[in-house]
């Protein structure tokens, strides 16, 4: 759900890392975590109910549940509202659509962690000495400088966020540990620790506060007599009127808190308010499930017409 270059660093994947290490991001934008929207779609439910179907479902349940027949989606919705509730009470609040809606934004992380997962002697943990073997083999002992990647410091970085993702402490990642590890921004004990990853990658000289020279060194490397283009010279601005918000001519770890992690719009909770109060008859605040299946189309999509007539042509007719 959150996006950024930094992410892209440390995570372990030999030449995701490699290449990362040596780009440089365009923007400043680009450092920073974003919320973003939960589809691509736009969200308009008198066009159609594309977006509100892809945050419930996420994308790939979604259009699977467009070639179902509205029974058979109205019956699956109806087994999925079960697990909506997770106490189990017959109601589904706002927390709990706001609990699914981050789980099935989520969903590919997850799979993801599952793909990567190296457990070598099946222990259903991972060790560190599993992970570091299975990702840089040899050299994560290289210290001879020819590939012109520094895989000590790699490794280094790594073996913190691998430490700092272990959250019960007993030195082994479990599956949900390693997420963590892999998609450190979608958790929030993890987000120091980001901090620290990219406040090392633009501190040059290793101070432990940014300079408007660092700051603008992480997007621009001025060629040979090239004058500053403008929107350096606009970052530059930039660096002194916003980021350096007390005024002492550096970034320190507050403040480029305030930079990469802004407070940003809620996506996940507007869309559970959202479903909740549009499909809420008795306005108690919280829904039944026959409130939630009386307005079914609002949750699952599914091939309202033509069913399984013209499968080319589904995205079309929502
Ligand atoms: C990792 O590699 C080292 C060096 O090759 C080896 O000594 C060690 O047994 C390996 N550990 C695991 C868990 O595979
Ligand atoms: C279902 O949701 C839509 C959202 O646009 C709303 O207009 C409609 O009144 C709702 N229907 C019921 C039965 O609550």
């Amino acid at each position: 759900m959150l996006a950024a270059r930094v992410l892209m660093l440390g995570a372990g994947f030999l030449l995701a890392i490699a290449a990362a290490a040596v780009a440089k991001p365009n923007s400043p934008d680009e450092r920073v975590l974003q919320e973003k929207p939960l589809s691509d779609k736009s969200h308009d439910d008198h066009t159609d109910f594309g977006y509100d179907h892809d945050a419930f479902l996420g994308g790939k349940q979604a259009e699977d549940f467009d070639k179902l027949s509205p029974e058979e989606s109205k019956t699956r919705l109806s087994m999925i509202v079960d697990k909506v509730d997770s106490d189990g009470d017959g109601y589904v609040t706002v927390e709990e659509l706001r609990a699914w809606i981050q789980h099935t934004q989520r969903r590919w992380v997850y799979e993801y962690a599952d793909k990567h997962w190296k457990d070598s002697d099946n222990s259903g943990k991972m060790s560190w000495e599993e992970y570091r073997n299975a990702t840089f083999g040899s050299l994560a002992f290289d210290s001879s400088p020819t590939s012109g990647y520094d895989y000590k410091r790699m490794v280094g970085r790594d073996e913190r966020r691998f430490k700092g993702a272990d959250q019960n402490g007993d030195g082994e990642l479990e599956k949900e540990e390693f997420v963590a590890f892999t998609h450190p921004e979608e958790f929030e004990h993890m987000k120091d620790l980001i901090l620290t990853e990219t406040m090392e990658d633009i501190d040059k000289n290793q101070d432990g506060f940014i300079s408007v020279d660092e700051y603008l060194g992480d997007m621009y490397e001025p060629l040979e007599g090239e004058s500053e283009p403008d929107w350096v010279k606009t970052e530059r601005e930039h660096f002194v009127k916003f980021r350096d918000e007390n005024q002492d001519g550096k970034m320190d770890r507050q403040e480029m808190r305030a930079w990469i992690m802004p407070a940003g719009y809620d996506h996940v909770q507007a869309e559970a308010k959202h479903l909740v109060m549009e499909s809420d008859k008795d306005k108690d605040d919280k829904l039944t499930k026959e409130e939630i299946l009386e307005n079914w189309s609002m949750f699952v999509g599914s091939q309202a017409t033509n069913y399984g007539d013209d499968l080319t042509r589904k995205h079309e007719e929502l």
